[in-house]
């Protein structure tokens, strides 16, 4: 689970509102410009779909995004804030609909949208079972088509983290990950396949961006 005081934080009315300004910087344009360039690679792939859950949806930052390649779009978070502050920032979106779920009980049935879509989510989530499940839950609810982003045990974000916590040189709490073999045993064990999951940044961030198809 996401610890209590960042889930209220999020929560919170300023919560949705301070996550909509962070898109005012400068690293968060590179690393949205980033994303996009992936993902973008990865429609090219899937083409158009007709819906999508977008789990979580924070301000709806990716909704347009999701529309334009076809799909109804289901926005979802834990934080209310955030869901209404979707409806404030998109007010003529046509949408699936609008819910708040934990990332990891997603209240749909078994394959009820074409796509589930996760961007950063899994690195809040401070318990590791709760990483995994909200991982199997995306391969339960999509009927084809998974995006989602983790933070790699491996990489030299977290190895410099975890050892300079060690060192005593920071009193950061060590990053929520996972293991690359980890994801990809999970995905095979949902019967779905792996079929890129690049870093998006190699030096400066952790995280992976995973495109994961069902196999059948
Ligand atoms: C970094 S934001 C990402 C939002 C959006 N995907 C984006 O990339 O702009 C993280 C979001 O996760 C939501 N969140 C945190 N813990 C959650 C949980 N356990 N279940 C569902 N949503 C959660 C927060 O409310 C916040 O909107």
């Amino acid at each position: 689970m996401t610890l209590p005081e960042r889930l209220a934080q999020y929560n919170a009315s300023e919560g949705a509102e301070e996550y909509l300004d962070e898109y005012t910087k400068f690293h968060r344009k590179l690393s949205d410009k980033r994303e996009h360039k992936l993902l973008d690679r990865y429609f090219a792939r899937i083409g158009q779909i007709e819906s999508a859950l977008d789990l979580p949806c924070g301000w709806g930052r990716y909704m347009p995004y999701l529309s334009e390649h076809g799909a109804k779009v289901l926005e979802a978070d834990y934080s209310g804030s955030m869901v209404r502050k979707v409806a404030e920032v998109f007010p003529k979106a046509e949408l699936l609909g609008r819910m708040r779920c934990f990332g990891h009980r997603i209240p749909l049935q078994d394959r009820a949208v074409a796509l589930a879509f996760s961007m950063r989510l899994s690195h809040h989530l401070a318990d590791p079972q709760v990483r995994r499940e909200h991982i199997q839950e995306l391969f339960r609810v999509a009927d084809r088509w998974a995006i989602f982003s983790y933070f790699d045990t491996a990489s030299l974000k977290n190895k410099i983290r975890v050892m300079r916590t060690k060192m005593g040189l920071s009193k950061k709490h060590p990053k929520n990950t996972l293991g690359r073999q980890e994801v990809r045993t999970m995905a095979a064990e949902a019967g779905w396949e792996i079929l890129e999951d690049p870093m998006l940044f190699v030096i400066g961030s952790g995280h992976r961006l995973v495109l994961a198809r069902r196999k059948a």
